[in-house]
Parts: structure tokens; sequence; C-alpha cells
């Protein structure tokens, strides 16, 4: 194939992601009030070494130097959230010196040329709301959706591409049926009414936003999968597999595109917990699934790693990319429920995820073709990115990290769009994760995500070989020249 065919689409953007609790600190300034996870991570044993956001990568107030970087490498856009306990820090009344930090680093996003993106809930719940039910509560949608509406209020002049949430699985399933997550709860009941909940608050804020403002592109990030089966010509592998698809994939997509919970997920769980059936569908109100799937002009892809799953116990067994924290459970859906998963013998990155590019360029296709190219919404990989045990080595006196595995990783995964593409895939942009080194949630700052290194102690920002190769990427428009 020629070098010249590795070039992206006119228009392809090109950008880095970060998250609002995971980088800003500022934890207790200009009114902000505790979200769920600065509660969870006053919990004993929740996150590794106690780590917690205070003050994270500082970045509330390093916003100017970080913008410039961002500028200084080329980036054409930047996906941050804003935290909803800054600027409503009960849930309820606005708090304007917090909102206005998201005014302040709009602007200065817009004046060095770079396209923001914002993302309203990237799982930092306001604790004032938790306290009342959290996403279990039909409430914490119609505040949601008010909260989203206050920030349009502030920047809908300004910003155009919106996103409502960031993987409704984790702040759902992981977070109040695994434990892992704040609040850390243990009840599949509470991750199905919190499923539900969070996409019925996407539902009401598109449609809110849309009714204010039809030129907005408006859409939500699903943390999505591509689950094959260990042994494909057995049946009982290649439902397990069915089963994990249902799970991760399909319980978000299905109500997003179709209007529909998929039904052999509620009979799975229902097998198992009734009760948790019985509370989540008295909670479905009717017409809800027509708002949670009102038109979407963008669906947001973020995407790590695929699953090699089977119905019996393999030999090698794949190590867990959870948290070893003291709360870590099994799966989200009730345990002993006879999946496996399989080690395939790819290189792993820090987390223990596989390193598999070619799922990328499968999921992009399927999402693709089963749900979104039919309703006309495009695709962006939102999310992709790699932790590595990074060193920091000083050469002639400049501070390098030659994170060569991360350099592959981003091609390889640049790679994979460009296939999926040239298949004829709407995919419109990718984000690196994340532009820093940040809080990795109950893994504290154990885990480095970054193309642009953070040295906690003193805040110095290093560009990573990664981030310099990106840089060349995005310079070229092309993955090689
Ligand atoms: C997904 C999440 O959106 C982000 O917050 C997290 O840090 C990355 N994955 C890496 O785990």
């Amino acid at each position: 194939m020629p070098a010249s065919s590795r070039s992206f689409p006119a228009g392809f953007l090109f950008g880095a992601a970060t998250a609002a609790y995971q980088i800003e600190g500022a934890a207790h300034e200009d009114g902000r009030r505790d979200s769920i996870w600065d509660a969870f991570s006053r919990v004993p044993g929740a996150v590794i070494n106690g780590d917690n956001g205070d003050v994270a990568c500082d970045h509330y107030h390093l916003y100017r130097d970080d913008v410039a970087l961002m500028k200084s490498m080329g980036l054409q856009t930047y996906r941050f959230s804003s935290s909803w306990s800054r600027v409503r820090p009960d849930g309820g009344p606005l708090n304007p010196a917090g909102l206005d930090f998201y005014k302040r680093l709009t602007d200065e996003l817009l004046d060095a040329g770079i396209l923001p993106w914002l993302t309203l809930y990237h799982w930092d719940l306001p604790q004032a709301l938790q306290d009342r039910g959290g996403w279990t509560v039909r409430e914490t949608a119609d505040l949601f959706t008010e909260y989203a509406l206050d920030m349009h209020d502030a920047l809908g002049d300004r910003v155009k591409v919106w996103t409502t949430l960031n993987e409704p699985w984790c702040s759902s399933f992981l977070s109040y049926t695994a434990g892992i997550h704040a609040p850390g709860h243990y009840s599949t009941a509470e991750g199905l009414l919190a499923a539900h909940h969070l996409l019925l608050g996407h539902g009401q804020a598109v449609n809110e936003l849309r009714a204010r403002d039809s030129s907005l592109e408006l859409g939500i990030t699903l943390n999505l999968t591509v689950a094959d089966p260990a042994d494909p010509s057995d049946p009982a592998d290649a439902a397990a597999a069915r089963k994990i698809d249902g799970r991760f994939n399909r319980w978000f997509l299905d109500p997003v595109f179709r209007g529909e919970y998929p039904a052999d997920v509620i009979d799975e769980i229902r097998a198992v917990d009734a009760a948790a059936v019985d509370a989540f569908e008295a909670a479905v109100h009717p017409g809800d699934l027509d708002v949670i799937s009102t038109r979407i002009d963008a669906l947001g892809v973020n995407y790590y790693h695929g699953e090699l799953v089977g119905a019996r116990p393999p030999a090698t067994p794949a190590r867990s990319g959870d948290a070893p924290t003291d709360r870590a459970a099994a799966s989200p859906f009730p345990a002993s429920d006879g999946i496996y998963w399989y080690d395939r013998g790819l290189a792993q990155t820090a987390m223990y995820w596989d390193v598999q590019p070619e799922g990328l360029t499968r999921l992009l296709r399927r999402v693709s073709e089963e749900y979104a190219a039919a309703v006309g919404t495009v695709l962006y990989v939102t999310e992709n990115g790699a932790a590595y045990d990074d060193e920091l080595v000083v050469e002639a006196g400049e501070r390098r990290v030659h994170d060569a595995d991360r350099v592959d990783f981003l091609r390889g995964h640049l790679g994979a769009i460009l296939d999926a593409v040239e298949a004829g895939v709407d995919v419109r942009g990718y984000f690196y994760w994340s532009l820093l080194d940040n809080f990795e949630w109950a893994w504290g700052y154990a885990k480095r995500f970054g193309i642009v290194r953070v040295d906690y102690e003193s805040q110095e920002r290093t560009l990573k070989d990664s981030g310099r190769e990106y840089r060349r990427i995005i310079t070229d428009r092309a993955l090689d020249v």
C-alpha cells in the first residue's frame, strides 16, 4: 500500500481529551463543593495510595500554559469536561465563580484556534445529589438537564460541540453495582436504575439543547468493546461473547439508537435478580425510550481493547485491569455466571489491557453499519490511549520521555481508524487519552496515560516522544510521508 494512502481525510480532527476531576485540582476553591469522587477518595482503600483530586495537575490554575502546550502540538480540538460541583455546587443554585473558569478556558482555547469540545458529565456528581439517591433517582436526570442549560447559557455562543455523558457504563454499573468507582455501591438494582436515569438525562439534555440552538453538534460518548469467543465453533463460547457484547455495548447502543433495551440482557439479569429487574422496569416510564433515542449528531466511541471470552476456565486467565483496591469486585453483573476472560498473548499496557488496534477497525465498522450510518450519526473516537511506566531522562539539559510503546500504540490505532475510513466508515476525528498524566480514578496517580508527562511535585510538563510523534502526524496529516 503506498505511503500516501495513509493520509487522513480532509476535515478529520486531531485532539486530546481530559476530564475535570482528573486534572483540575482546586477542589475547594471559588465555591466548588464535594463531588462523589472527593468523598469516595476519602474512603480508606478506595483509591490506591489514598490519592485524590485535590491538586491533580493543578489545571485550574495552569490552564493557560496547558492551552499553549496544546497549541504548540498543533491540536485542533480539546475535549474537556465541566465539573457539575463547581458550577452548581450542591446540584442546585448556580455558582458564577465556578462557571467562570469554563468561560476563561473556552476563550483561551478559541484564542489559540482550538475547537472546544465540552463533556457535561464525566463521573463527578455533586455529593449533595448522591445524598438524595444520586443516579438511582429520576430527579437527578432533571437536575442534569438544568445544569446542561446553565452551561449553554454561559458557553452556547462559543462552544458548538456538546457531549452529554462520558461512558455511562462506568458511571452506572462500575459505580453502583461493582463498587469500584464512586459512590462505591454493590447493587444490581442501583446499577440498572443509574444507567436508565443517566440515559434519560442524556436524552432530555439533547432535546432541550437542540430546542435552544439547532446549530449545536450533540452526542454521547460510550465505552465500547469487541468481544470474541475463545473458540468460535463452540456455541457456549459464542454465547459468552454475545453476553459481554450485550452488557457493555448493546445495553447503551440499543436504547440510544433503537429506543429499546436488549431483551436478552434483561432476561439474563432477571434469572439471578428478579427484584432488580422489577425496580428497573418500574423506573422506565412511558415515553422515556423516545426521549433516550432522540437523534444525536455524533457518537463518541471510547476504545481501549477488546475481550476474548469463553464458557470454560482457561489455562491462562487474563489479568485484570481493575485497580487492586480493597473494593474491587468481579463483574458488574452477578458473579459466577460462567464467563471467563482469556489471555491471548498480545502485548499489554500497564493497565494489563491488550494492545489490539484491529479491534478498533471492527468496532467502528460494526457501530456504523448496525447503528449510526442509517440515521446519519457520525463517529468520533473520543478516547483511546495507553498507560506505561514512563521514565523521565535528562539529555543535554533537556527533559525527555522515550515512550516508544505509546508511540506504537498511537500509530497503530490511528492506522486502524484509517482502515475503517477506507472501509467506508464516517469517522471524523480522534482524541488521544490523555493530554496529561492525571488522576486515574481508583488507580490514583499510579498510571500515566499522558502524551505530556506531569511531575506532580513541581507541576512541570514534559512533552513525551508520543506527543512529538502526534505533533508530526498532525502537521503532515498522515501517518507516514
Ligand atoms: C475512560 C475514562 O473516560 C477516563 O476518565 C479514563 O481515565 C480512561 N478511560 C483510562 O482508563
